[in-house]
């Protein structure tokens, strides 16, 4: 069977389907929304009307795209609207019968490859799948509340399902903007399955009066960097989802997972959320902290142990569903394996449960936490950047870890396609490593780490072999430079591409100055790098930035097709504008100078084109405008490698320029930055 997801319906219009419809259509989308009858269809599109309102309000949307948006949906009673669908997600009442019956009628009425999804919370996949005619398309999709603002979705399999159904409904979930991540099909699947006991220890916490709300929320808070506490948290959720999720979980795995007695008597006797006020006594942090740390270290443990989750899952579930700032494992990590084994004895020790083998076993230096992958697409070898919540931001680690995958790659001799997760392709290097070394004068560090991404990104061009990029989201900076890397870039249409650096008082260090031009020639890469303008994959595919534009469900394909091109030899580079619509750019920035356009010199000929662009380059830094136009003027002669030498040459000058530090730590703290107008000689 083969699947192709271009359009979505969702069954149940509640608070999850309402929500889920909504994200689809807001990702520009088609989506048909169901539900019983035509009255509570129209309860649904209100509920997504109001937060649409709101957004409005919040300027998130202007009205029009509001609009846009509610008439990508729609909302129906009738089945038969159906019948064309190709990934159905199901929110009905967590009731397993009706839950079966849907299922078993949706294996009626759609075609054979529509992939059907269950975004149920406590029951097996595999029972909802049961239903079904053919269960092996039925695959989970739990999403999490509120599922138009909440990213992370957990993608569950079972025995019978078709493994190429699971793919094509985990690219749909990056095609509509949510990070997936894996679950096997087990109680509470991966983030309830350590969230709810967090909730419960709290209580129990409380029931043995080791302290009060006040003071374990606090611990809560501080211990894992988060800005609600477990009570606080259960407040605004609702305190009896809390108890029915602990009891469920305590039903399938384990008396410790069930309520603590103080969760149903707040439930079934108190009746009302928890009062949270008091003030915290800070002597009893360290009773609190390592009693939390610990049952979540346990359950990290074992849902490695089990096979339910990854330790890169594990803690992209916490981020992105959580807010967490760390995941388990990196909070174990951080607390040290010794220590953070003491915790979970002495936490569980009490249920008669012992530390899992995973962590018994753990090495002193820490569990290894992946941030690139290697894997298979096709016929080709994939190297996938898996930071998703941080946009697959390029740092020291990742760098490291990209490397090792490149040469694996290049070792198993296949092609390769290189691609990110979630809905970012890379949003460029770690602006806070930047800063970080610059205000502790550690500028070799800065250094090192481009250096080293400069040699990958070296190995990749060269043999016989292509690497394709595949870039399904936002390329910026570093991301957009390792696109340029690659023989072959294949975009979504959503994809994008953008060189900001001078605005943020760099340049490009990753060889964009020098790949840049020898791809759409020297003008129009200093117009995109003087002016940081980001490109649509369209406007990118026009200038030959990128080589194709393709759906998202055909990326994989497109790439695999580009790749049997194989690599790219001597790429001839453009003499001439690559269509009327950039002949005035490309005219302006081959006759002006950087000092010509700032002083005004410049004559923009009074269209709007170029005078908007001459306007964004007054709020870049003149200091790193004045190097990138150096370096790819001076670069424009030579080979390849050697004109890569000289951009790492004169790294150290752009970064010790005060612009180097007031543009970084500016978009950090979310302000204009304060260029100077002095410039370094180079
Ligand atoms: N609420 C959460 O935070 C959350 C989080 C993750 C998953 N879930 C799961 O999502 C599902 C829906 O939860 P919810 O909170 O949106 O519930 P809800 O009660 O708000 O909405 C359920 C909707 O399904 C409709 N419905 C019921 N039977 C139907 C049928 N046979 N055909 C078509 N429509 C039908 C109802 O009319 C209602 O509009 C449940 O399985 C729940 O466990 C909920």
């Amino acid at each position: 069977m083969t699947y192709n997801i271009q359009t979505y319906a969702v069954i149940g219009a509640g608070n999850m389907g309402s929500g889920i419809a909504q994200k689809i259509a807001t990702e520009g989308m088609p989506v048909v929304l169901v539900d019983l009858t035509d009255e509570q269809v129209e309860r649904g599109m209100g509920i997504i009307k109001t937060m649409l309102d709101q957004g409005v309000e919040r300027r998130i949307f202007r009205p029009e795209q509001a609009e846009a948006i509610l008439a990508r949906i729609t909302p129906t009673s009738n089945w038969n609207d159906l019948a064309n669908v190709d990934l159905v997600i199901e929110a009905v009442f967590e009731n397993l019968d009706v839950k079966k019956k849907v299922f078993s009628r949706l294996g009626e009425v759609c075609k054979p490859n529509a992939i059907l999804g269950t975004n149920t919370s406590s029951f097996f996949v595999k029972d909802v799948a049961a239903a079904c005619s053919n269960p092996e398309r039925v695959v989970g999709l739990h999403y999490f509340f509120h599922p138009a603002k909440n990213r992370l979705v957990e993608v569950i399999g079972h025995e019978l399902v078709d493994e190429k159904a699971m793919s094509a409904a985990w690219a749909a979930q990056e095609a509509i903007g949510k990070t997936p991540i894996h679950s096997a099909d087990a109680p509470g699947f991966v983030v309830n399955r350590y969230f709810v006991p967090w909730l419960n220890e709290a209580v129990r916490l409380l029931d043995e009066g080791v302290a009060d709300v006040a003071t374990i929320d606090w611990a809560a808070k501080k211990a894992f960097e988060i800005g609600m506490g477990p009570f606080e948290l259960m407040n605004v959720t609702g305190v009896p989802i809390a108890m029915h999720a602990a009891n469920t979980l305590g039903q399938e795995l384990h008396a410790f997972y069930a309520p603590a007695p103080g969760l149903v008597h707040q439930v079934n006797e108190v009746k009302q959320d928890w009062v949270l006020s008091g003030t915290p006594d800070e002597s009893k942090f360290d009773a609190i902290a390592s009693r939390l740390l610990g049952v979540t270290f346990y359950i990290a443990a074992k849902l490695v142990d089990e096979g339910v989750a990854s330790v890169e899952d594990t803690d992209i579930g916490a981020r992105v569903g959580l807010r967490w700032i760390k995941g388990p494992f990196q909070l174990l990590n951080e607390t040290g394996i010794g220590k953070a084994q003491e915790m979970v004895r002495a936490s569980m020790a009490p249920h008669g449960l012992e530390v899992p083998p995973f962590l018994a076993q753990a090495d002193e230096g820490g569990i290894p936490i992946r941030l690139v992958s290697v894997g298979k697409r096709g016929a080709l070898t994939s190297i996938w950047i898996d930071r998703p919540d941080a946009m697959n931001a390029l740092n020291p680690a990742v760098g490291a870890q990209f490397d090792a995958a490149v040469e694996h790659g290049k070792a198993n001799g296949a092609g390769i396609v290189i691609g990110g997760s979630g809905k970012a392709f890379v949003a460029g290097a770690d602006i806070k490593f930047f800063v970080d070394n610059l205000r502790a004068d550690a500028f070799q560090d800065i250094y090192s780490f481009t250096k080293d991404g400069q040699m990958t990104l070296r190995k990749l061009s060269g043999g016989d072999k292509a690497v394709v990029a595949r870039v399904q989201g936002l390329s910026l900076g570093g991301g957009s430079e390792l696109a340029l890397a690659c023989d072959w870039i294949v975009a979504s249409p959503k994809a994008s591409f953008g060189f900001p650096e001078t605005g943020i008082g760099i340049y490009p260090g990753l060889g964009g100055t020098q790949r840049l031009p020898r791809r759409v020639g020297l003008p129009l890469a200093k117009y995109l790098i003087f002016t940081g303008q980001s490109l649509s994959a369209k406007k990118a595919l026009n200038i030959g930035l990128c080589d194709d534009v393709t759906d998202f469900a055909s990326l994989d394909q497109a790439c695999e097709k580009w790749a049997e091109k194989g690599s790219v030899q001597q790429r001839a580079v453009p003499t001439i504008a690559p269509s009327q619509d950039w002949e005035l750019i490309w005219d302006f920035f081959s006759r002006w100078t950087v000092e010509q356009i700032l002083s005004g010199d410049a004559d923009s000929l009074g269209e709007p084109q170029l005078e908007k662009a001459v306007k964004l380059m007054g709020f870049k830094s003149a200091n790193a405008l004045k190097m990138a136009e150096r370096l790819l003027n001076d670069g424009e002669g030579l080979e390849l490698n050697a004109a890569l030498d000289l951009e790492l040459e004169h790294l150290e000058t752009a970064f010790s320029h005060p612009d180097a530090l007031e543009g970084l730590s500016s978009l950090i703290e979310g302000r204009r930055p304060a260029f100077v107008v002095g410039v370094s000689a180079i």
